[in-house]
């Protein structure tokens, strides 16, 4: 993570968390008359509409996914908190496909398989741990917790360090700040030290006692011969942390939220006809996975966006506008469970980096929410909340950090 850090609030202009969270105002004004626009504050380009936002991610010939200025500021800057050595999925194909092919042996049907049952009894406990609660705080208690300990789990981290597991994944996912961007970044780089130190003894280990985890498939994985070090699964699995986890939590902490406040039927609806539940979570992919956004460096000259880009240039695709574009969803701006089209959404992106955990956030999220309603007949919001006051910035975008919930058994 060597690269020059772009400030999307100086793209965005925000003036409030809140508005971050709900930017569909900005990306209607964006979609209808600044299609695609320049960022002079940032010297980026930015795109919105639907065609142009999957052009610029699936199109590697002309946007590039090698880059020395980015939106995204996961890791540290320590030589333990660089990307990938390598095996680098921040390349375009060719080059890229066999880093991409080490690493889907991770993410096979048959790994997902294996899993399902892990996954259900870790929402299980979760659930459990609840006990007779009330009111429950769904953020700390389910949301960010059940990400974070099933990729414990899938690497085979023992139960007894998820906690110090948890607190290398906040530090490292920590956003860089534009004050105190030091101590920040300080705590980033002894996270990266620490979770090097933890888990390459463990990869070490497991050379001699494979089983069924992330890294017992990517010791094993062999693409044209080659196989990854002790080193580069360190820093692979390291890269999967910061793609896997803030995102899913980020999906099923604004599930919440859209069930409360978005359209407070939907949970019982979804709940007494459960068919409708992937559609349900596609929907929230869809128009509440508010803040995905992708960059590209422009790879040759072109006009395929209509301006004239130049080679160098940032291109910033925003993922969640095209989400919202008219050409492709009707009524965009309305949360539909019953959408028929509602997964052609771009917010697991589009082309040769297409999410290779998409399976595995969706089987999350089914499986979370699914259970969750098994156990609780009806949810209701907590007066007083106020959004604003739970919003916290991250290398995602702004995310809920609490979200009070009455549950009714
Ligand atoms: C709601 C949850 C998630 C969302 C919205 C999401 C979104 C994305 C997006 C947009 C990309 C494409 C990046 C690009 O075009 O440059 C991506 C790539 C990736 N995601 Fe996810 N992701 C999610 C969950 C996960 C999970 C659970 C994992 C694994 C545990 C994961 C692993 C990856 C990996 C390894 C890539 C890189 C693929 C490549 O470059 O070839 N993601 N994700």
């Amino acid at each position: 993570m060597n690269n020059e850090i772009i400030s999307l609030e100086e793209i965005t202009q925000f003036q409030s968390p809140t508005e971050e969270f709900n930017p569909y105002v900005w990306y209607k004004h964006k979609l209808q008359n600044e299609p695609v626009s320049y960022n002079q504050a940032t010297d980026t380009w930015n795109v919105f509409r639907y065609q142009d936002v999957k052009r610029v991610l699936s199109d590697y010939d002309h946007f590039s996914n090698v880059r020395m200025r980015t939106t995204i500021s996961v890791g540290a800057d320590n030589d333990e908190g660089k990307h990938m050595g390598k095996f680098n999925l921040m390349t375009d194909p060719p080059e890229h496909r066999k880093s991409r092919s080490l690493l889907s042996a991770a993410f096979t049907p048959r790994s997902l398989k294996l899993w399902e049952p892990r996954i259900q009894e870790i929402v299980n406990e979760l659930i459990h741990e609840m006990e007779e609660a009330e009111v429950i705080d769904v953020v700390k208690d389910f949301a960010s917790a059940l990400p974070t300990i099933v990729i414990a789990d899938l690497l085979g981290v023992p139960s007894q360090d998820r906690q110090l597991f948890q607190q290398w994944v906040y530090d490292l996912f920590l956003p860089i700040p534009k004050e105190n961007t030091e101590s920040v970044n300080e705590l980033k780089r002894r996270a990266a030290k620490e979770y090097y130190s933890y888990l390459y003894p463990h990869i070490v280990q497991k050379r001699a006692n494979l089983s069924d985890d992330i890294i017992s498939d990517l010791i094993q994985a062999e693409v044209d011969g080659d196989r990854l070090t002790d080193d580069e699964i360190v820093r692979t699995t390291m890269f999967i942390l910061g793609a896997g986890i803030e995102t899913t939590s980020h999906l099923l902490a604004n599930t919440f939220y859209a069930f409360l406040y978005d359209n407070n039927q939907i949970y019982a609806e979804v709940r007494n006809n459960r068919e409708l539940l992937p559609n349900t979570m596609e929907e929230m992919l869809r128009y509440r996975f508010n803040i995905a956004k992708m960059d590209r460096t422009v790879k040759q000259d072109n006009n395929l966006l209509g301006v004239d880009l130049k080679k160098g240039d940032v291109v910033v695709a925003w993922m969640s506008a095209a989400n919202m574009d008219e050409e492709v969803f009707d009524n965009p701006f309305t949360l539909d469970i019953h959408r028929p089209n509602n997964k052609q959404h771009l917010t697991f992106g589009n082309g040769p980096h297409f999410c290779l955990g998409a399976p595995l956030a969706r089987l999350e999220a089914n499986t979370g929410i699914g259970l969750f309603m098994d156990k609780f007949s009806r949810i209701e919001a907590v007066p007083g909340f106020k959004l604003e006051d739970n919003l916290t910035p991250s290398a995602a975008g702004q995310m809920l950090s609490s979200l009070p919930v009455r549950v009714y058994r």
